[in-house]
């Protein structure tokens, strides 16, 4: 099967999400608490404001990345391939962490404020859908099945 998406931009999406997943992490804060900042070379990751600017320059590349495949696939992909239930469930938990983000953001201005039990469920979600998009990946490897198919 021909590649639609090349390996460069798969390397792409590769390393966005491991800049998400390893800030967003850094977000709760366990980097201290667990002297992960001991370890020569990842001091920086106790750096809190640093990684909170990471996650959202993550945030923004993963949406620019995200919008290109989304455009492309209505354009024309859709017409000759389909998703496989991996590639649904991926697309899905995509999109959880993008809105549950986007709510998370809105969360962090200064004049917004929401009430605290929706947004613990807000992030409690988004956690839950980092957790699950790990997994996803981890099975997609284990199954060697593949996340688009030919119609
Ligand atoms: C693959 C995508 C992503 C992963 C793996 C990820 C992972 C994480 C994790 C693990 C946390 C900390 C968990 C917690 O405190 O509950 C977090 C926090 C956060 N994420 Fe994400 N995230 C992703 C995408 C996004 C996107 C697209 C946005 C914005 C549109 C976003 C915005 C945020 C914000 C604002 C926080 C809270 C930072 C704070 O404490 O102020 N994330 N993320």
């Amino acid at each position: 099967m021909s590649r639609l998406i090349s390996r460069r931009l798969a390397w792409v999406y590769i390393l966005v999400v491991t800049l998400l997943a390893v800030s967003g992490t850094m977000q709760m804060p366990i980097a201290s608490r667990y002297r992960i900042v001991a370890v020569p070379g990842l001091g920086w990751l106790g750096n809190f404001w640093l990684t909170h600017k990471l996650h959202y320059l993550g945030a923004s590349l993963l949406l620019v990345l995200v919008g290109d495949l989304a455009t492309r696939w209505m354009l024309e992909w859709r017409r000759s391939h389909v998703l496989t239930p991996f590639g649904l469930t991926r697309a899905a938990l995509v999109a959880g962490l993008i809105l549950t983000g986007a709510v998370r953001v809105l969360k962090n201005l200064p004049n917004v404020s929401f009430s605290p039990e929706p947004i613990m469920l807000i992030d409690w979600t988004h956690l839950a859908l980092a957790f699950l998009l790990g997994l996803l990946a981890l099975a997609r490897r284990w199954t060697k099945a593949s996340y688009l198919r030919p119609r």
